[in-house]
């Protein structure tokens, strides 16, 4: 995909330069936040400043260091794209807030010095319990999209989920890898587009395809909308908006397919027969990603599916208000083990990642967080944003005692709201 990163930066730099958001008084560009902002200590003597940008993945304190970077580098409508929640952005701002609510309980005298963080998926060991969650058209966020990314993922050792939406296909990212990969399926609402891909996908070697059942339905982004008016590119030299075929040309998963009958390609009318009948197509394991509800956690464990991610998209799917994290104990409880239960949506730190894996995740996908890194500095960009995850996570089990994920039990996590 071609944009032109230059300008786009240019354009944002003068941006941010008019703006009076970073005047001499304000918040970011002072020592302090403004008066009136309510601090656990008076003053703030480092806050994040978005006008004085890292300039190498290095130079990355925490992940969010990368977002006002990739905010620079990426076309304003592409950043709109992937920063988007849906309609008020209650469920986005409770992805993130709802960790407050759950408290971490540090212990002492463990032996910490050696912390293992490997787990156990679907039959396969992994170092870290950290998944790179599926993320459509990784090109418009860098020219080397997902092969960055799979390379990353490879310097780092983590387990990558492709989406059907990418921009190259599952064989070449798979090589890139180094590795088997997840593929991540939006079925359409064609049995034969669905099959093919799976099909396709076991081919290339994916030991699992994760089904999305979360996309059935039109969504408002308002932040994309709101940002794509700033945007100079002409959208329809890339895009090509004209059918949904053309639209399907730079999804390199949809190349070869008949996509003419095809609308969009959500699966509005998805059952549970879908994955009946999904199961007796391909050998992979199945994972439904975007479960949210312990009675369709239930359903899932009963129809012999192998593990479910709890996830709501980011954030991007539904505007109901209510957070992954606070989700997943009931969940959790309602599975009672029989499947591994993953969780995404707003992970930004490891003690996100120890609160989760506390109340009985058995691993967590991130999103933004490496796109930041993709669109900020490509591959070197990921593989910080990867480390820097890792390092918190360590970290934090050092805090709770906890030597390996397996010591990683409910009791070192307490619920204060
Ligand atoms: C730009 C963008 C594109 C995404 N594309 C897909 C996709 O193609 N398939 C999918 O199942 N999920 C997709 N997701 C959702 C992610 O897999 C994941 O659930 C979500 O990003 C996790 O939340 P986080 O971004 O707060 O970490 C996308 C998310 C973003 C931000």
């Amino acid at each position: 995909m071609s944009f032109d990163q230059e300008a786009s930066r240019r354009q944002f730099l003068k941006f941010l330069s008019a703006s009076p958001l970073l005047s001499g008084s304000s918040a970011f560009a002072g020592d302090g936040p403004s008066a009136g902002v309510k601090l656990p200590d008076p003053i703030i003597w480092a806050p994040l400043r978005t006008d004085a940008l890292i300039k190498s993945p290095k130079e990355a304190i925490n992940v969010f260091d990368f977002e006002p970077v990739a905010r620079v580098n990426i076309p304003p409508a592409h950043f709109g794209y992937m920063a988007s929640g849906i309609d008020d952005e209650v469920t986005l701002r409770s992805n993130r807030e709802d960790f407050l609510r759950f408290q971490l309980r540090p212990r002492r005298l463990v032996d910490v010095s050696k912390v293992d963080m490997s787990v156990e998926l679907l039959g396969t060991t992994y170092p870290t319990p950290i998944i790179i969650a599926p993320v459509g058209g990784q090109q418009s966020f860098h020219p080397d999209g997902e092969i960055a990314v799979a390379k990353a993922a490879r310097a780092g050792n983590h387990l990558q989920i492709l989406s059907t939406s990418t921009n190259t296909g599952v064989e070449e990212v798979t090589a890139a890898r180094g590795a088997p990969v997840w593929y991540q399926l939006y079925a359409t609402n064609s049995w034969d587009i669905a099959k093919a891909m799976v099909q396709r996908a076991e081919k290339a070697g994916c030991p699992v395809v994760a089904v999305t059942v979360d996309r059935s339905g039109g969504r408002n982004q308002e932040t994309l909308f709101r940002l794509i008016p700033s945007d100079t590119r002409d959208c329809n030299t890339c895009h090509e908006r004209g059918t949904l075929a053309t639209n399907l040309k730079r999804r390199a998963m949809y190349q070869g397919l008949d996509v003419s009958g095809l609308r969009n390609t959500q699966s509005s009318a998805m059952t549970w027969d879908f994955l009946k009948r999904l199961r007796d197509t391909t050998k992979m394991k199945i994972v439904i990603k975007g479960i949210l509800a312990h009675e369709d956690a239930v359903l899932a464990a009963d129809a012999g599916i192998d593990a479910i991610i709890v996830s709501n998209h980011g954030a991007r799917s539904e505007d109901s208000g209510r957070s992954t994290i606070d989700a997943l104990p009931e969940i959790v409880e309602a599975v009672r083990g029989r499947m591994p239960v993953l969780i995404d949506s707003g992970f930004r730190r490891g003690t996100d990642i120890v609160k989760a894996l506390c109340m009985g995740a058995s691993a967590v996908c991130i999103g933004r967080p490496y796109v930041w890194g993709l669109g900020a500095f490509g591959q070197a960009g990921v593989e910080r944003v990867l480390e820097l995850m890792r390092v918190e996570l360590y970290a934090a089990m050092q805090q709770v005692g906890a030597p390996s994920i397996k010591h990683l039990v409910p009791g070192m996590v307490r619920r204060v709201t």
